[in-house]
């Protein structure tokens, strides 16, 4: 009696796990619960046991065909999800395409910059943000009564350690360690005291530039500041150079681009004036090489700053720099 109800069982479970599709259940339905089927024929053949056996086998027949119509409904679901899942996976739809990352404009214009000088034969540099006071002023012939030196403009971390206020203490360090030739440019990022405006941020980018070698002079620097210009606003550039004062250059100049958007006739963004300001630059102040173990009466050299913030600004046409940092991915993404 219970091999029956065994054999009927596990026959169910063989060709159940044997199912594939939702329409093969229909028959194992028909074989085992069906009008005709197993369990059906079974309860038939009760009258042919001893009578003694009979409420037994029934009781278990029954149990049988509960735990059965459970199984056969469970199926029935499982099946139907799958198919459901497969309706709604439509495999002729595109793929989504991964969203990647991608460089920050001033990643952009910094990179080019680097190719432009590496190109002219100029060295990559590099110098820690947070400076001690010799590198960022003392070395840089900047006298201890220059407003610069001012608590207003500068962000000490102690009296000694401070944020460096541009990219010329790098200027000292390299000279420092290398003996002349030196033909460097030294990308990164600076910090002053400025309220946050459309042209101030409390913290921005300046490359700085050092040739040193005899025989160095101030045709040179204009023929480098010249091919700068030229490669990355394009051959109609013009530029000019007016006299100026840095504490660390002798002379000193101030340098400017004709303005790219109005070549140079005046317009809104060089406020009418045609020219666009770039930054500083000068022959290195003898001063300077003293501080940095060089003697001034065999060399000579030039420095330039420039702002990687205003020339991507200048490149792509924006107006506030304070939107470079807010990480905005609808501006970041146009890039
Ligand atoms: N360090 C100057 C500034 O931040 C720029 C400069 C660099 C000027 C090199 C002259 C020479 O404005």
């Amino acid at each position: 009696m219970n091999t029956i109800i065994d054999k009927i069982r596990s026959e169910f479970h063989r060709e159940a796990n044997a199912i594939k599709d939702l329409k093969d259940l229909e028959p194992l339905r028909v074989k085992f619960l069906g009008r005709k089927g197993l369990l059906s024929t079974s309860f038939d053949r009760i009258s042919e046991l001893p009578k003694e056996q009979r409420p037994l086998f029934g009781k278990a027949l029954n149990e049988l065909k509960k735990e059965l119509e459970n199984e056969y409904q469970n199926l029935i679901k499982q099946f139907k999800a799958k198919e459901e899942q497969k309706r709604k996976l439509d495999l002729t739809l595109p793929g989504r395409r991964p969203f990647i990352g991608g460089k920050h404009p001033l990643l952009i214009v910094a990179d080019e910059i680097k190719d432009i000088f590496r190109s002219l034969g100029f060295s990559i540099e590099d110098g820690p943000e947070i400076e001690n006071d010799f590198f960022n002023f003392e070395a840089l012939n900047i006298p201890k009564t220059h407003p610069a030196r001012d608590m207003q403009d500068t962000l000490y971390v102690t009296d000694d350690i401070l944020l460096r206020t541009h990219t010329s203490p790098v200027q000292i360090r390299v000279m420092q360690r290398q003996k002349p030739p030196i033909q460097m440019i030294a990308p990164g990022r600076v910090y002053r005291r400025d309220t946050p405006d459309a042209s101030h941020s409390p913290f921005f980018h300046q490359v700085e530039g050092l040739v040193v070698d005899e025989g160095i002079t101030f045709a040179d620097l204009k023929g480098i500041i010249q091919a700068f210009a030229h490669r990355m606003f394009g051959e109609d550039v013009k530029v000019r150079f007016r006299p100026s004062f840095f504490p660390f250059t002798e002379p000193s100049a101030e340098y400017d681009f004709s303005c790219v958007f109005c070549k140079g006739r005046g317009c809104r963004v060089c406020k009418n004036t045609g020219w666009m300001e770039i930054s500083g630059a000068g022959m290195v102040h003898p001063n300077v090489f003293k501080a940095a173990g060089i003697d001034p009466e065999t060399y000579t050299g030039y420095a330039f700053g420039m702002g990687i913030d205003r020339i991507a600004m200048i490149k792509y046409n924006i107006n506030d720099i304070r939107i470079f940092f807010e990480n905005d991915v609808r501006f970041l993404n146009q890039f």
